[in-house]
C-alpha cells in the first residue's frame, strides 16, 4: 500500500515549493502519457479505501434514508440542524444516481482560467462521462471547455454568486434555462455541509419542481466528506476540506477506467509567468496560499500531479490541439 504515498516531508514542504509555481513538480508531460491500468484498479479496490468510501452510496442520500420533517445535523457544523422539507424529500433519488454505472473514459472539469484558449472543448466532450463543477457556464466557452455535462455540482452559494440570489424574475429564468440545458443529467447539490445555504437550496428545489425540470438531483451523503478525507489520509495526504474538484476525482475513481482532468490549476500564473484567472468565466479572486481559505488546492494539485506522472489519471493544463 506504500505505492501511492507521498512522503511526509514532501507534504510538509509543499507550501514552500508551491510558491514557486515554475518548479518542476508542476511539470507534467502529456506526450507519452500512458494509463497505468493496474494502478487504476489498485486505487479502486484498495481495501483500506473501500473501508472509508463507498462512492456509489456516498454520492447521494436516497429517499428511503429520510422522511419529511426529519432533522439532521450539518456535516461541518454539528451544532446546527436542518429540517428535511417535503420538496427536498421529493427530489431525493430512489437509488444512487451512479448505481451500476461504469465508463471507459471520464472528464472531470475544474474551473480554472487555465482552460481559456486551451481549445479543449472537443476533447472534453469526447469522453463517455463529463463531470463539471458549480454550474459553470459552457455555451460561451464551448471551444475551450466543451458543453457535455453528465454530472454537475452546485454549491448553494452559486445562487447568490451567479444568479443574483434569485432577486428578480430574470435571474430565476436564467437559472431555469441553465438547468433545462442539462436535460436528465445529475445535478449534485451539497446541501448538508454547512448552515447558510438552506434557503437557496429550497428555492432551487422549488424551481425544479415548478418547472418540471428533468435534471436528476442528488445530495451527497452525510459521510462523504469524512470518507474522502480518510481516503486521502491513508495516502498520507492531509486534506481537511477537499475541494469539489478533488471530491469529483475521488468519486470518479470508482466509476471510470480512465480519468482526464481539465481546468485544475490553482495558481495565479502559468509556467511561463502569464496571469491565470481563478475561474475561466468570472472575475472572482482567490487567495491561493491563505489559511483563510477552507481548501488546500495547491497541495491537492501536487498530489494529482504525482498521480498523473504514475499514469493513474491524466492532467491537462496546456492546449489540447
Ligand atoms: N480548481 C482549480 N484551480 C482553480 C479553480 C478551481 O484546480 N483555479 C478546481 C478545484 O478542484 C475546484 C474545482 O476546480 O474545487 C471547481 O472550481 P470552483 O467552482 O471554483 O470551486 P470553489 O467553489 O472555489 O471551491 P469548492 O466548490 O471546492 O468549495
Amino acid at each position: 500500500d506504500g505505492e501511492l504515498c507521498l512522503s511526509r516531508s514532501l507534504v510538509n514542504s509543499s507550501d514552500k515549493i508551491i510558491r514557486k509555481a515554475g518548479s518542476s513538480i508542476f511539470q507534467h508531460s502529456v506526450e507519452g502519457w500512458k494509463i497505468n491500468s493496474s494502478l487504476v484498479l489498485e486505487i479502486r479496490y484498495r481495501k483500506n479505501i473501500l473501508r472509508f468510501l463507498d462512492a456509489e452510496r456516498d454520492v447521494s442520500v436516497v429517499k428511503s434514508s429520510f422522511k419529511p420533517g426529519d432533522v439532521i445535523h450539518y456535516v461541518l457544523d454539528r451544532r446546527r440542524t436542518l429540517n428535511i422539507s417535503h420538496n427536498l424529500h421529493s427530489l431525493l433519488p430512489e437509488v444512487s444516481p451512479m448505481k451500476n454505472r461504469r465508463f471507459k473514459t471520464c472528464a472531470v472539469v475544474g474551473n480554472s482560467g487555465i482552460l481559456l484558449d486551451s481549445e479543449c472543448g472537443k476533447e472534453i466532450d469526447s469522453h463517455n462521462f463529463v463531470i463539471r463543477c458549480n454550474l459553470a457556464p459552457v455555451v460561451e466557452f464551448a471551444a475551450d471547455v466543451g458543453t457535455k455535462s453528465d454530472f454537475i455540482t452546485m454549491n448553494p452559494s452559486v445562487v447568490q454568486r451567479a444568479f443574483g440570489g434569485f432577486r428578480n424574475e430574470s435571474d430565476r429564468e436564467k437559472f431555469v434555462h441553465r438547468l433545462s440545458m442539462l436535460n436528465d443529467s445529475v445535478l449534485w447539490i451539497p446541501a448538508f455541509m454547512v448552515k447558510g445555504g438552506e434557503k437557496h437550496v429550497e428555492w432551487v428545489n422549488a424551481l425544479i419542481l415548478k418547472n418540471k425540470l428533468k435534471v436528476r438531483t442528488a445530495y451527497p451523503s452525510l459521510r462523504l466528506i469524512h470518507a474522502v478525507r480518510g481516503y486521502w489520509l491513508t495516502n498520507k495526504v492531509p486534506i481537511k476540506r477537499p475541494s469539489t474538484g478533488l471530491l469529483m476525482y475521488t468519486l470518479a475513481t470508482r466509476f471510470c477506467d480512465e480519468i482526464h482532468l481539465y481546468g485544475f490549476w490553482p495558481f495565479p500564473k502559468d509556467l511561463n509567468g502569464k496571469a491565470v484567472k481563478y475561474h475561466y468565466y468570472d472575475d472572482l479572486k482567490y487567495r491561493y496560499f491563505s489559511n483563510a481559505s477552507p481548501h488546500r488546492m495547491p497541495l491537492e494539485f501536487k498530489t494529482l500531479n504525482v498521480l498523473h506522472n504514475r499514469g493513474a489519471l491524466k492532467l491537462t493544463t496546456g492546449k489540447c490541439v
